[in-house]
């Protein structure tokens, strides 16, 4: 087995090499002036499991181009197999049609995938896992809720409520309970599909002097997270944090949560950012042991 760095993932790449001990496979990647992608490998992959690590926030169109071309690249040099851990599946919030005339971009997605010659996928909490069982090629979801837990707990956040914004994370904050030993609940979220704009109803909980941990899979705009915050803070509950697998922060989302009395953003490094605090490379390698 062979690991292929992406250029969207080099750091969670490097610890994953180092802590799997996989060779790593050079790659030549070069972006022309009309900004098509340029990808070589630089050694020979014949009859190699290669693994290649990218990540898919924005951009995220030509991310996937460029993980295509470097599956591709090694299925024409011989490899025998090839797995991508896609950190952040971009699409995966276009899982159905909400709308008439819409697309399923996730099933897009993931058909692009295959042709360019993708065999399996190993992904970190996707939208929503049901998503992946139609996808023409095994793929799997691992959830890294609870080292995002444990990163509070050993700050001291041990028995903080976990929160989620809407029904759909319910299962997340379920395992970051496990972990924190408090309790936990969710709101209900309602997003205007034509506008985006994201509403968040008032529920009751008893959070009033404590510390509350928001958990979301994404972070996108800030709009959930400052929709939630501000009914906690209604609430009375003493401090607030924010807590995502994938930080995509677009814009001053971080700002517009600070601003809205949230604590801190935590995320991981499924998206490079400052706040990318809790390394998926543990996670990822384990896995990566036991293919
Ligand atoms: C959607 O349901 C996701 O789980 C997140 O709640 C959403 O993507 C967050 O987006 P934003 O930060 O723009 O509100």
């Amino acid at each position: 087995m062979k690991i292929i760095i992406g250029p969207a993932s080099k750091e969670l790449g490097e610890k994953t090499a180092k802590l799997t001990g996989l060779e790593k496979v050079p790659v030549t990647h070069k972006t022309f002036p009309d900004g098509e992608t340029y990808t070589r490998l630089e050694v020979p992959v014949q009859g190699d499991h290669v693994i290649i690590m990218q990540t898919t926030s924005p951009p995220q169109d030509s991310r996937l181009m460029q993980l295509a071309f470097i599956a591709d690249a090694a299925k024409r040099n011989g490899a025998k197999k090839v797995t991508a851990i896609i950190p952040y599946l971009a699409y995966a919030r276009q899982d159905k049609i909400f709308l008439q005339g819409e697309t399923i971009s996730i099933q897009t997605v993931a058909h692009m995938l295959a042709a360019a010659g993708i065999d399996q996928l190993i992904t970190i909490n996707v939208h929503q896992e049901k998503v992946l069982t139609q996808f023409p090629f095994p793929a799997k979801n691992l959830s890294a809720i609870s080292m995002l837990a444990e990163h509070f707990k050993q700050r001291g956040l041990e028995k903080a409520f976990a929160l989620a914004p809407d029904k759909g994370a319910m299962h997340i904050v379920e395992e970051a309970r496990k972990v924190l030993d408090g309790e936990c609940g969710y709101l209900e979220k309602q997003r205007d599909r034509y506008t985006g704009q994201v509403s968040v109803e008032k529920k009751t909980f008893d959070v009033k002097g404590k510390a509350v941990i928001i958990f979301d899979d994404i972070i996108s705009t800030g709009g959930t997270i400052v929709s939630a915050a501000k009914i906690l803070r209604e609430l009375g509950a003493a401090k607030v944090y924010a807590a995502c697998v994938h930080p995509l922060l677009i814009g001053d989302a971080e700002k517009r949560i600070l601003d809205a009395g949230v604590e801190e953003v935590v995320g991981t490094d499924s998206v490079p950012r400052h706040v990318s605090k809790v390394s998926l490379a543990p996670l990822i390698s384990k896995e990566l042991k036991e293919l």
